[in-house]
């Protein structure tokens, strides 16, 4: 196990220091995009302007004899864009693909200074953090980059569950997670098709009452321990968790549902893979106005947070106080960021 104080050292000589904390950023919705698709890259520098994330992605969905072209598409989509406040991530593809190692060796040089986290897919235990994490410090040094690149890892194969803490906590380089369904699915012999959401045959039903009448069925969430294990690694680590893709793009309401029961879970914002789920993300991760409104009430009646006061019959305490101030803190940072959601909070 690596000491404390060697944790936070630069992996290479002349590579920047790790961050000690995470940069501070809203990021309620990594959006997609196929790097390879011209007409789609024509539009960047506007979607740049309404997205948190923009996402170039190289790996699944990008077909094989495509995949030199998305990884040229990225670099030419990065130098072409001033994405501001606006973050600019990769999915590269997986370590054992004929294509991760250029992916990395291509794009640092050209646009990493420009480029703040790279996703990877498939992550199956620390060891695979710690390749990159080697491998970028080389390459930042090399190419004289003033500020490390962020790592982001997939949850998605069952190897990768049952290592979900040591990944969390396998490098300072390590941004956050996300679940990926499909792949997880895959991986664990689940017998669905679907990427994401509930499913009809995952229920419980209510007792036999002696009756002929049928009997209510109960829809499950799949994903609840996953979610729940994940964003308990994430935030034990101080790192950020987050809900991947939602597949069924018809399917708004199911789409809100999902990344809502992520937000209410901890998780800090999911994937955008079709331009209709960027606004459900940005609704579903800005906190509710009237949410706010009680949050900045909880506040305001314990300035110093401690001790206990009655709220609208509502016991209000330190513990409450804290749950107050995630909420009104996230509240501060849409406003900051986003003013059509901000205006709704009146600060
Ligand atoms: C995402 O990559 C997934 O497999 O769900
Ligand atoms: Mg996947």
């Amino acid at each position: 196990m690596k000491t404390p104080r060697s944790f936070y050292e630069p992996l290479a000589v002349g590579a920047p220091a790790p961050y000690q904390t995470l940069p501070v950023q809203l990021e309620r919705m990594i959006h997609f995009v196929p790097p390879h698709n011209e007409k789609v890259r024509a539009k960047i520098p506007e979607l740049a302007t309404k997205v948190d994330v923009i996402l170039g992605n190289l790996e699944d969905a990008i077909p094989a004899d495509q995949k030199l072209a998305a990884r040229k598409g990225f670099i030419a989509m990065a130098e072409a864009t001033e994405f501001g406040d606006t973050g600019l991530w990769t999915r590269i593809n997986s370590l054992d693909s004929p294509w991760m190692l250029e992916d990395v060796l291509e794009i640092v040089p050209a646009v990493g200074d420009k480029l703040d986290v790279i996703m990877v897919p498939k992550v199956n235990g620390p060891w695979d953090i710690h390749y990159l994490d080697q491998l970028l410090a080389q390459l930042e040094a090399r190419h004289g980059l003033k500020k490390p690149i962020l790592l982001h890892a997939i949850l998605e194969t069952a190897q990768g569950v049952e290592n979900v803490s040591a990944i969390a906590s396998a490098s300072p380089r390590m941004h956050g997670m996300s679940l990926g369904p499909a792949d997880l699915a895959a991986s664990r012999g689940m017998k669905t098709t679907r990427v994401g959401g509930g499913h009809p045959l995952y229920r419980v039903l209510s007792d036999p009452d002696g009756s002929d009448a049928a009997r209510s069925a109960y829809q499950q969430d799949l994903w609840h321990y996953t979610i729940a294990r994940m964003v308990d690694a994430c935030v034990a680590a101080s790192i950020k968790a987050f809900y991947g893709p939602f597949g069924d793009f018809q399917d708004a309401e199911a789409c809100e549902a999902q990344f809502q029961n992520a937000f209410l879970m901890g998780c800090a914002g999911a994937w955008s893979l079709h331009p209709s789920q960027i606004d459900i993300a940005k609704r579903v991760f800005s906190p509710e106005a009237d949410e706010v409104d009680f949050a900045k009430k909880i506040l305001d009646a314990m300035p110093d947070g401690s001790g206990a006061v009655m709220i609208d019959g509502k016991m209000q305490d330190d513990a409450t106080w804290k749950q107050a101030k995630v909420i009104v803190d996230l509240a501060k940072a849409v406003a900051a960021k986003d003013p059509d959601q901000g205006a709704r909070y009146g600060f």
